[in-house]
């Protein structure tokens, strides 16, 4: 089993998309293992989107991010990270594959609908810059299994 960190982005949660996105993740087989509502603040954005500083969307990004709240997830899957990946589609909603949370909640290329770790590496940086050890449901809880 494996664990990725996710997001619903401010477009998505002013849409009213934060209840069909988490049930399509649980019908979809992920287990939640954390989750909480926050409003990121300028220096968080840009601490969590550091390895994009250079890239010329960045600014845009950080506003984007720091527009609304965001709500924060921990998924467990065996392979999370890829399998959460697929289900998202790709980052530009008009190139992702029918059906999935971007072609569905997506509206442009930034404004995405939703993120996800890209590697298991990056998921434990990302888990833990937004979860401490205790806002999360240990791995493997079985009694747990549905939620
Ligand atoms: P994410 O990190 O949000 O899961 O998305 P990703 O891996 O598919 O895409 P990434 O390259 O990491 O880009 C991070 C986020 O930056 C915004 N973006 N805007 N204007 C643009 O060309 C552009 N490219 C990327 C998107 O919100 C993207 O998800
Ligand atoms: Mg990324």
């Amino acid at each position: 089993m494996e664990r990725t960190l996710g997001l619903i982005k401010p477009d998505a949660i002013a849409a009213g998309y934060t209840g069909k996105i988490l049930d399509r993740i649980i019908q979809a087989g992920f287990l939640l293992r954390g989750l909480k509502m926050l409003h990121l603040t300028r220096p968080q954005a840009e601490a969590f989107y550091a390895v994009h500083r250079e890239r010329p969307f960045f600014e845009s990004l950080v506003e984007f991010m720091t527009s609304g709240p965001i709500v924060a997830f921990v998924l467990e899957k065996e392979n999370a990270v890829a399998a959460y990946r697929d289900l998202m589609g790709a980052t530009d909603p008009a190139k992702a594959a029918p059906n999935t949370l971007r072609a569905l909640y997506g509206q442009n290329i930034e404004r995405n609908a939703v993120h996800g770790s890209d590697s298991p590496e990056n998921a434990q940086r990302e888990i833990a810059f937004f979860f401490s050890e205790s806002e999360l449901i240990p791995l493997q809880t079985p009694t747990l299994a549905a939620i």
